[in-house]
């Protein structure tokens, strides 16, 4: 037996709202065509959260439920929850703690972290952490966010991108070597300005005057982030296969954040990956940012294998990045 304690996936649960809001409808709001989006993003179609009083944690309660019933736990065996989103219900109380009230997850801590597209991952080694420490036996990470409260539905740069959901993994610790066993992440917040909400934050609090120059929504220069996000996702993966002594040929899935086709499909080719290893759900989802990983994990959970290595890859607002090499426990 390894006595070396890592954090093993051992349930994954995932929630997308039933509303599809597709390139056709988009083509009716604002001036674009499928044909646009298809080719330069390869988007079809996005869920979108739109019964009014539902927000961010409405979406990680079902996807936790759904984790919870997979694994025959209780709420109340639960021992941290954190919530990986830059949509939270609410500044504070935190997005974890509203869920963990409406889970009944009495016992538990939590917390929401805040690393953009990246945040699943940056949240996944901090859940990671808390099991190895042999502290706590039971850490959800969930990723999830309500794109469409922060986007603005004029701006044909950023709303044919982005959509709703959320997903989380439930960890465990392990003794034979499952589960987490490497990471590469970054951040860079000279990106800061490519990629950001620009008021209602302490730098620039709510006023009349953010309102109306739409200061609240998502901005983003498209061109500038892709740049970065080719390069930034690719080298860390790269580099994740190197310092394990992996080649593409050890790795069954490319689990990697849905933000562009065209910057999986780099990061797949840097890693001597087929597009045949590589979860892709972009067209129906969009860019969910917190919750791409997880959602793909969610979906692809039953093509998934006992000892598979998967490599989670990540680029987003920060800027942020990163790799985790996950060994699959179940
Ligand atoms: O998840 C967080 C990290 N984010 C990312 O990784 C996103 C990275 N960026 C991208 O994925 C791409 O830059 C976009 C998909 C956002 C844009 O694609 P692009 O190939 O970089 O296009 P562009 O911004 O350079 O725009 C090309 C043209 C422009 O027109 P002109 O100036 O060439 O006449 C845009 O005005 O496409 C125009 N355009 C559109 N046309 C139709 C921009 N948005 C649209 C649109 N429909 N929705």
């Amino acid at each position: 037996m390894n006595q070396k304690i890592t954090a093993a996936i051992t349930a994954v649960g995932g929630y997308v709202p039933e509303d599809k809001l597709t390139n056709a409808d988009l083509e009716k709001i604002v001036d674009t065509n499928d044909e646009w989006i298809r080719t330069r993003t390869g988007i079809e179609e996005r869920r979108i959260l739109k019964t009014p009083g539902l927000a961010t944690s409405d979406m990680v309660v079902p996807a936790v439920r759904e984790l919870l019933n997979k694994r025959g736990i209780d709420a109340k065996e639960i021992d941290c929850l954190i919530v990986a989103t830059v949509t939270p219900d609410m500044f504070f109380p935190s997005t974890a703690n509203l869920a963990c009230h409406k889970l009944g997850a009495t016992n538990a801590w939590g917390f929401d972290l805040l690393a953009a597209c990246s945040g699943f991952l940056f949240a996944l080694t901090t859940g990671a952490s808390l099991i190895e420490s042999g502290r706590y036996k039971k850490v959800i990470v969930a990723g999830a966010d309500k794109m469409s409260s922060i986007i603005d539905y004029s701006d044909r740069n950023t709303c044919v991108l982005f959509g709703d959901g959320a997903g989380a993994v439930l960890l465990e610790p392990n003794h034979d070597g499952y589960g987490i066993l490497d990471s590469i992440l970054r951040t860079d917040g000279s990106g800061g300005q490519y990629l950001n909400m620009k008021a209602g934050g302490s730098l620039k609090p709510a006023s009349i005057e953010t309102v109306t120059n739409k200061e609240h929504f998502a901005y983003q220069e498209g061109q500038s982030v892709f740049k970065f996000a080719v390069k930034g996702m690719a080298d860390v993966s790269a580099e994740l296969l190197e310092r394990n002594h992996l080649t593409g040929d050890d790795i069954a899935w490319l689990v990697p954040h849905q933000a562009n086709k065209r910057i999986i499909d780099a990061t797949a080719s840097r890693m001597g990956l087929s597009a045949d290893k590589v979860m892709l759900n972009i067209q129906r989802y969009g860019n969910t940012t917190a919750a791409t990983i997880p959602l793909c994990l969610w979906e692809w959970r039953k093509q998934l294998n006992k000892g598979d290595k998967i490599v989670l890859a990540a680029f987003g607002g920060g800027f942020t990045w990163g790799a985790t090499l996950v060994r699959w426990e179940y």
